[in-house]
């Protein structure tokens, strides 16, 4: 399907917000499924990139991104008006269990992308939001004020002490949870790199708190086709592909080691 560019915003070196209008996809798609994008006419790079959905208001679609080589690079120079060639919606998105009160969502710089959505959906449900928000540096921690309009209480941590606690997000969660604190009726769910994902999932198994976890895999396909998105599942020899199965999963059944 085709989408039109709004705008495509700088927020701080190296991060964007692409605005699409695309009501297709604006009316179709859940929190924490995703889209593949061809960021270009040309045909380098051939493959399309996957990227979670960040925000749907209407019509209109947002897409949270960071430029880390030549296909973020050239949607880093779409411009409004621009057409876009959008695959999607993909992949199965988060779920709420019944009797859920509370979420504890933890973002790993870019990995707020798709928590956003996500804490739109369950601030409609009425859910208390606790948002851990980590990053390397100040620059890192995104989407702050978008997830305070949603009445989140926030919790931030930076690699560097350039602004919250001095240290991993992974730890305050930690703190978070060893407090005492209530955590009846809470779930977490999370998305950011693999070594945060691995530690929040055996948190939750520690403090038996039911935990999604959405993975960011490298993607040729994006629709079960090539194999190349697998995981090793938790039940030996198994894998899993993260496109077509994922990219949410419960936290157990993933091999994390
Ligand atoms: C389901 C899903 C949702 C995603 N959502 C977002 C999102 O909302 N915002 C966002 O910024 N990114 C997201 N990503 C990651 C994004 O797809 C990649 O950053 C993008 O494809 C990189 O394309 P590129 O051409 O710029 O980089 P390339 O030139 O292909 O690669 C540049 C470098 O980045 C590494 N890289 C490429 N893809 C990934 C990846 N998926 N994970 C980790 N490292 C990678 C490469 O190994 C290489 O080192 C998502 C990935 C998945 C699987
Ligand atoms: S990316 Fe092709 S099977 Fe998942």
């Amino acid at each position: 399907m085709q989408a039109n560019v709004l705008d495509n915003i700088e927020l701080a070196p190296h991060y964007y917000r692409l605005s699409l209008h695309c009501p297709p996809l604006a009316h179709s798609v859940k929190p924490g499924q995703f889209v593949m994008l061809k960021v270009s006419q040309a045909y380098d790079p051939l493959l399309r990139r996957p990227f979670s959905i960040h925000r749907v208001d209407g019509e209109l679609v947002q897409i949270l991104y960071q430029v880390v080589g030549k296909g973020t690079k050239l949607m880093s120079q779409l411009r409004p008006g621009e057409a876009l060639d959008v695959l999607g919606p993909l992949g199965n998105g988060f779920g709420l269990q019944a009797g859920i009160k509370q979420a504890i969502l933890v973002g790993g710089g870019v990995g707020v992308a798709p928590l956003l959505f996500w804490a739109q959906e369950l601030g409609r449900q009425k859910i208390k939001l606790l948002v851990f928000v980590g990053g390397k540096n100040r620059v890192d921690l995104l989407a702050l004020d978008d997830f305070r309009q949603l009445g989140a209480r926030l919790y931030l941590a930076t690699e560097d002490g350039t602004a919250g606690y001095s240290g991993r997000v992974t730890d305050i969660v930690a703190d978070y949870l060893s407090s005492g604190e209530s955590t009846a009726a809470t779930a977490v769910f999370a998305c950011g790199p693999k070594g945060m994902l691995a530690h929040i999932a055996g948190l939750a198994e520690r403090y038996v708190l039911p935990c999604q976890l959405s993975l960011d895999v490298v993607m040729a396909c994006g629709v079960g086709a090539c194999m190349g998105c697998v995981v090793k599942s938790s039940h030996a020899g198994d894998y899993i592909r993260v496109c077509k199965e994922g990219p949410v999963f419960e936290a157990a059944r993933i091999a994390w080691a």
